[in-house]
């Protein structure tokens, strides 16, 4: 990921490795501040209240939070503690519980004393792993991407996308964008339509914030505008990220979503979904059995921004208000899922 003109990643281990760093996620674009997270409970906070978010991301700091966990208790009714704390978070995305998973197998049959050291290193894996991952997307979306340049003749390529998934969301490269960013790196005209993505904005506020750092063209727009521009021809491709993917290739994501592929089938536009290995969830049968998480409904009531003076919050409503986080795409909407492995019709 580029960050005000240099590489870097959206998650580190402290500098004395005992902890992690993170970007503050509700501050950007604003204001770029790295929070360094030093205890197990922090790292549950920070994903609870989505100081970071995404997918791979919460699973990455959950990773670091249980070896953070274990070097205060390397029991294992420690260990188990903080999984239960730590799992709870947020429900939707699997990536949480797939990271979870692999620190607790992998420290588990050890003697407690070594358990906290095998735990960061096992958190600092998931990660490694996660840049290859997005990485591997990323080439074969871009051999997609360059597929329909050519079609187009070599005209801009208008995609549109939704929420965010991007580096933020991910340790690098993102999932979603990571396509888009090595088509632009390799010449590929194109051009992003970002959906604002209510009530939390993360398509305004951090996708838009993301492509501006990598000097990619790109547009916000109104959530409720894709469907227009997909009538008019001016969308080629829609790509989005996922938080869970189904055993029957049901897509679980930011609340949207749906809508957006709706619009796409109807003016036969292909949708894609672009996800690693960790978000797909081949336990759960389908999107009607996926835990969808509510959030606070001020999160649609209040709006906070800059007023050059400081940051303000205002009011939009004071009605009663309902937010569901996430909706489902039934598989039969998905042209493709671009994965580690290639773009395929079926997972
Ligand atoms: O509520 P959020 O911001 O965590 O939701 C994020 C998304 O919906 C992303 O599209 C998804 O997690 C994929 S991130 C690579």
């Amino acid at each position: 990921m580029i960050l005000a003109g240099e590489a870097t990643r959206s998650i580190q281990r402290t500098a004395d490795g005992r902890g992690a760093r993170i970007l503050d996620q509700r501050l950007l674009p604003w204001e770029i501040r790295w929070v360094e997270l030093r205890d197990a409970d922090t790292a549950a906070r920070a994903i609870r209240e989505m100081w970071t978010r995404g997918a791979p991301m919460i699973g990455a700091t959950a990773a670091y939070g249980l070896a953070m966990a274990l070097a205060v208790d390397a029991s294992d009714d420690g260990l188990a503690a903080a999984y239960a704390m730590l799992v709870e978070t947020r429900p939707t995305a699997v990536n949480l519980r797939w990271a979870l998973d692999r620190v607790r197998e992998a420290v588990a049959p050890l003697d407690p004393a070594d358990r906290a050291a095998a735990a960061f290193a096992r958190a600092d894996a998931i990660c490694d792993e996660d840049v290859a991952l997005c990485r591997a997307i990323g080439e074969h979306g871009q051999a997609l991407l360059r597929e329909l340049a050519v079609a187009k003749g070599g005209a801009p390529l208008n995609l549109l996308t939704h929420c965010n998934a991007g580096w933020l969301a991910t340790v690098d490269y993102g999932t979603a964008t990571a396509p888009i960013y090595l088509a632009h790196d390799a010449g590929i005209a194109l051009h992003v339509w970002v959906d604002e993505t209510r009530p939390r904005n993360q398509g305004a506020l951090l996708t838009a914030f993301e492509l501006a750092n990598h000097g990619v063209p790109h547009t916000v727009i109104a959530d409720n505008a894709g469907g227009l521009l997909m009538a008019r021809g001016q969308v080629d491709a829609v790509i989005v990220g996922t938080d869970r993917v189904t055993a029957n290739g049901d897509v679980c994501n930011k609340i949207g979503t749906y809508l957006k592929a709706l619009a796409a089938a109807d003016n036969a536009v292909p949708f894609y979904v672009a996800l690693p290995y960790t978000t797909f969830d081949p336990v759960t049968a389908d999107g009607a059995s996926i835990p969808i998480e509510d959030r606070d409904p001020d999160e649609l009531r209040l709006l906070t921004g800059p007023t050059g003076d400081g940051m303000a919050t205002v009011r939009v409503t004071d009605s009663p208000a309902y937010n569901p986080a996430f909706d489902v795409t039934p598989a039969r909407l998905v042209a493709g899922y671009i994965t580690e492995r290639g773009v395929l019709s079926r997972l």
